[in-house]
């Protein structure tokens, strides 16, 4: 099949490119189950080197291809040709500083990310026999489903809030602390509730659910945001969450 693509560019260094523009390309022969990664990787090898996107793994592992595809925020590396027609609009995720073409300043993102402690805190003594800490299969249940996050900013960046407000933290960055602040060997979730109670914390967040259909590890965001709410009006991180699973 053959398929126009209509990519939105800019490139800052280029005089008269500073501006976004939108250029069309088409593609021959394209098989519906290529992935768009791979249609974008022809247009730059076959027609225009100078088109520029992230992308590490092609497997929606590393997190890096995140963009806008027919306005949906989506890894170019998981999203299938035949999922979206004969014209397909590709544009850089919305809220970030464009660098160049779809690539984005994660900088800010990542910010955002370090503001909420996004790594394991206990001060004690690792038990004497020289096990790891241990906790049970219903409490490993509690931060399951944040575990799988990847830092694509798929969700923070799909978020009216977090367009309105950059300095918002933002889904992920909540995602992230969540993981920490329900895990019951963790010291630090007081630490992480006060920093997320602050005016550009959780609160920000308006139960849009955008973040949650972008995601694209398909974790329950606005759930854990709600999860975090709950925990930081009730004052506790104990008996938030109920597990799925029986054990
Ligand atoms: Fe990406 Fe999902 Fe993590 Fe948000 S929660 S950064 S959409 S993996
Ligand atoms: Fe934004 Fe998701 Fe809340 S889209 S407003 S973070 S539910
Ligand atoms: Fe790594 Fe798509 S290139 S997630």
């Amino acid at each position: 099949m053959d398929v126009t693509f209509k990519i939105r560019r800019q490139n800052p260094d280029i005089p008269g490119k500073e501006k976004p523009y939108w250029q069309e390309f088409v593609l021959r022969d394209v098989d519906p189950t290529d992935r768009i990664l791979e249609t974008l990787h022809r247009i730059k090898w076959e027609q225009d080197g100078t088109l520029s996107l992230r992308r590490s793994c092609a497997h929606g592992i590393c997190g890096s291809d995140a963009m806008r595809i027919n306005g949906v925020n989506r890894l170019a590396c998981k999203i299938l040709v035949r999922d979206l027609g004969e014209r397909i609009q590709v544009e850089p995720i919305l809220g970030m500083p464009v660098i160049k073409d779809l690539i984005v300043d994660m900088e800010p993102f990542f910010d955002h990310y370090r503001q909420v402690m996004p790594f394991f805190v206990n001060e004690d003594p690792l038990p004497a026999d020289g096990r790891e800490r241990l906790q049970t299969q219903a409490d490993r249940e509690l931060f399951d489903d944040t575990t799988k996050c990847i830092l694509c900013a798929c969700c923070t960046t799909s978020c009216p809030s977090f367009w309105a407000n950059g300095h918002y933290v933002g889904p992920a960055a909540i995602v992230q602390a969540h993981r920490f602040i329900f895990d019951t060997r963790d010291q630090a979730g007081k630490e992480r509730l006060d920093i997320l109670s602050e005016p550009n914390g959780v609160w920000r967040c308006r139960t849009i659910f955008n973040c949650t259909p972008a995601c694209p590890r398909e974790i329950e965001v606005t759930k854990a945001i709600g999860e975090v709410k709950l925990a930081i009006r009730k004052g506790k991180t104990v008996g938030i969450i109920q597990p799925n699973v029986a054990h």
